[in-house]
């Protein structure tokens, strides 16, 4: 794809990353929905992410979905560590595909941030009597707040041994039918927590220079890459900033990104934050997208927009003006299910989101 191209595109034009065209620009960011049993994805998943695409979004990106029990934030996540989840994934897959949508999935490991409560439960870590289980990192370091527990730092051994369940899960997520992949680099969870140098302070090969910190995921993206078709675009999300002074930042992430383009990484989701409990984050509509922006044209591939995209013309705008490939959008999708029918509406191109046959006129 020339990124570059004179002709700017809009909203409800179509993006092609390799093999796969979305189509429309209009994305569901993925969203923990702590409705799984032990991994399994439900019949809530299934409605969640399936009215999103009878919305009319181009892609419906499943939540973190953890590549080992231990992985998970909550007992409540889904999983893609067994084959067991690998059927009620296919389900909502074809369901996503015969409504026009690509299913995505974001596959995570959630590091020190594990054995948490449901948010509905409070969200603090659980203690081992309440079904709590040990948590892992680059550094033996707490996150803080209601996350205290003090992660054990990962020997070479584990960190082989995560590569390996990000790579088996990128082979049951394409079992599953999915045709975009995304690594969960982003929030503070484990990936992220060997990038940044606040929760990494590793004195071996995976830690200390921007090269080592780096290292892991590299790696694990390989690994995947192996497992995920060349044909199957992959992505990666980023937190591009930690918001807190010597920490991961913009520059790093623009060098990641280019270090990622030559993995084979096809499209980086530009986030932020999640690093640590006392960030300053200037949260507001659009506040990531010129992370997206920079990316896109300092490291030269796709990237996708997200972080307070409510309206249409300003997800157009994005579009228009090159921001970004793709807005991603994740509360406002709870809100309003039919979003790009409705933006379609409002930017006048009501044939742009077809109804399905089922609502015929109505729509
Ligand atoms: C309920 C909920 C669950 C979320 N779960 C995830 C997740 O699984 N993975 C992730 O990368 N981000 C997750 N996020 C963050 C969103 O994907 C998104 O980046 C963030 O909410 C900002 O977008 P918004 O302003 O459109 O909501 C979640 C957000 C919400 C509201």
């Amino acid at each position: 794809m020339n990124i570059h191209s004179s002709s700017p595109a809009h909203l409800f034009q179509p993006l092609t990353l390799k093999s796969i065209t979305l189509r429309n620009r209009i994305g569901v960011s993925p969203m923990c929905e702590y409705s799984s049993n032990d991994g399994v994805a439900t019949d809530w998943h299934l409605v969640h992410l399936g009215s999103r695409a009878v919305g009319g979004a181009g892609l419906v990106m499943a939540e973190a979905t953890a590549v080992s029990a231990q992985g998970r934030i909550t007992p409540g996540d889904a999983g893609i560590w067994a084959d067991k989840h690998v059927e009620p994934i296919s389900r909502i897959s074809r369901f996503l595909k015969e409504h026009g949508a690509v299913p995505g999935i974001q596959i995570a490991h959630a590091g020190r941030k594990a054995s948490a409560a449901r948010p509905w439960d409070g969200g603090a870590h659980l203690a081992d009597a309440d079904g709590g289980w040990e948590t892992i990192a680059p550094s033996p370091l707490a996150f803080g707040g209601e996350l205290p527990k003090i992660p054990r730092a990962m020997t070479e051994a584990d960190i082989a041994l995560v590569q390996s369940e990000f790579a088996a899960a990128a082979g049951r997520a394409l079992a599953a039918g999915c045709e975009l992949l995304e690594l969960h680099a982003a929030h503070g969870y484990l990936i992220h927590e060997f990038l940044s140098p606040l929760t990494n302070r590793r004195t071996d090969r995976y830690g200390g220079s921007f090269d080592n910190r780096i290292r892991f995921l590299l790696e694990t993206t390989r690994a995947v890459r192996a497992v995920w078709p060349e044909r199957l675009p992959l992505a990666a999300r980023l937190s591009c900033t930690d918001w807190v002074d010597n920490g991961w930042d913009i520059e790093q992430s623009i060098e990641l990104a280019r270090r990622l383009k030559a993995e084979g990484v096809d499209l980086i989701d530009c986030s932020s934050g999640g690093t640590v409990p006392d960030a300053k984050i200037p949260v507001g509509p659009g506040y990531q997208a010129p992370f997206a922006e920079r990316i896109r044209r300092e490291a030269g591939l796709p990237t996708a927009a997200v972080g307070c995209i409510t309206e249409p013309t300003h997800a157009d705008e994005i579009i228009r003006n090159g921001r970004a490939d793709i807005v991603l959008l994740a509360r406002e999708f709870l809100r309003e299910p039919y979003w790009p029918r409705l933006a379609a509406k409002i930017l006048g191109k009501k044939d742009a989101v077809p109804a399905p046959i089922q609502y015929g006129r109505a729509w």
